[in-house]
């Protein structure tokens, strides 16, 4: 915080400021090209800061010519802050009790938690094509980032690389939490528009967004935006079939669900849905309240069978109402996003934002489940 200050008063702004050393070794791990097989691609290269380290591609290339991956690459902002995998008690429609999944990161939560998310890109033959463990440490060796490896093993090597990349994409430039809603619920009730606060009205009432897309402390103290739970809201298919988080559990039920996904920062990230396939906020908007009435326009998707129709699909809203959820979109921006210029790679990170340290309890990862053993409730 302190060095923060100093950095702001010499007119710096905070830039990383007190950026801690494991922290500083994985910015520079994120930004590094050359690691891939071939060189030319790395965390940045899909992840792009101007997009609020998303992508603005339906889906990214890979490092190898001609190999693409098959998911819209996903917002990096407030990633670390995605519980870890985890199963939830609930009622299904007979009023039984069953357990669900939430929590786990990509788009299906197949990794437990961030750590686990990390390693995937360096070996993953559709991004960085890393043939193995060997490989990636005799290059993050090679690269040397001041003796940063000096005395490690492979195996020790390629972790303190992955450590490094979760302490850097926890530090506060993820998380600042400085979107006009912020504002508004801090108490400034003029940080909205009359439009857009019409929206937050829709988002949570008659729209019931709010259900899923939760506008109040979860797994964290602000709102995230999303409740970390997987639901199928009928994605319009293209591309390959996609399981979704049935291909990881193995329940047929599960097919085409994907991550509810934060909706901060996503009037940044188009285009939308896990595969891309819409490509405005008006027309999610407008998929939202009509997608059972409209078939033809919005065509088939992957798993009909497990499409939620009961939340979504048929809301009757009216334009005016449509137009206000797609005005209030905009208020989930983070402003130090929008002020970043030419030539800055990342954005600021705004005065008071906690350091890491101290929120250290919320970053405890949990106990690991089988989420493909039966799920029976406890007797
Ligand atoms: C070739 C493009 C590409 C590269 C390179 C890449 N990513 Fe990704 N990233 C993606 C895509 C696509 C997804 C979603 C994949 C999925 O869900 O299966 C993703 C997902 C993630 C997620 C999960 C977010 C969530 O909401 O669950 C994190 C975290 C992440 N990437 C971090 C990184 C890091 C760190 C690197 C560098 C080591 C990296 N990515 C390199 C494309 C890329
Ligand atoms: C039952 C849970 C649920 C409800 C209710 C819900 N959503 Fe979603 N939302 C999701 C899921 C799941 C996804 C991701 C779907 C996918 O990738 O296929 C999503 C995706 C989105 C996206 C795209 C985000 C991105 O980064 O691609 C937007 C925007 C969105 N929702 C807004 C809304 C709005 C506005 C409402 C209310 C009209 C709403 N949602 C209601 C579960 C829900």
């Amino acid at each position: 915080m302190r060095l923060c200050l100093f950095a702001w008063v010499w007119g710096m702004g905070c830039l990383f400021g007190a950026e801690p050393p494991l922290a500083k070794l994985g910015k520079k791990i994120f930004l590094d090209t050359t690691l891939s097989n071939p060189q030319g691609q790395g965390c940045i290269s899909c992840h792009s800061p101007k997009a609020a380290f998303s992508d603005a591609r339906r889906v990214s290339p890979g490092a190898m010519a001609g190999r693409v991956g098959r998911r819209n690459a996903p917002s990096l902002m407030y990633a670390a802050l995605i519980p870890p995998q985890r199963l939830e008690d609930t009622y299904d429609e007979n009023g039984e009790l069953e357990y669900i999944v939430e929590g786990g990161l990509f788009l299906d939560g197949r990794a437990h938690d961030l750590l686990d998310q990390v390693r995937h890109p360096f070996f993953d033959e559709n991004e960085m094509n890393i043939a193995n463990g060997t490989e990636l440490a005799a290059k993050l060796r090679k690269r040397g980032y001041g003796l940063e490896f000096k005395g490690l093993d492979d195996k020790d090597t390629n972790e303190r690389a992955f450590q490094a990349l979760v302490a850097f994409l926890r530090e506060p430039v993820f998380r600042p939490f400085n979107a006009r809603i912020d504002d508004y619920w801090a108490g400034n009730k003029d940080a909205l528009s009359l439009s857009e606060r019409r929206g937050l009205d829709v988002f949570q009432t008659t729209g019931g967004c709010a259900t899923c897309h939760l506008t109040g402390a979860a797994s964290w103290l602000e709102p995230l935006l999303s409740d970390s739970g997987f639901d199928n809201i009928g994605a319009p298919a293209i591309g390959d079939i996609d399981p979704g988080l049935g291909a990881i559990t193995g329940k047929a039920g599960e097919l085409g669900q994907f991550k509810v996904p934060t909706l901060r920062n996503v009037a940044l990230t188009a285009p939308y849905l896990h595969n891309g396939s819409i490509a405005t906020l008006q027309e999610v908007m407008e998929f939202y309240n009509k997608r059972d009435l409209e078939p033809e326009r919005w065509g088939v998707s992957n798993y009909p069978e497990t499409v939620n129709h009961e939340d979504m699909g048929d809301l009757g809203l009216t334009d005016q109402e449509v137009a206000d959820l797609v005005d209030l979109m905009d208020a989930f921006t983070d402003r130090n996003l929008l002020k970043m210029k030419e030539g800055d790679l990342f954005p600021k990170v705004p005065l008071g934002v906690p350091m890491t340290e101290e929120r250290k309890a919320f970053f405890m990862s949990k106990r690991r489940h089988d989420l493909t053993a039966p799920r029976r409730p406890r007797e």
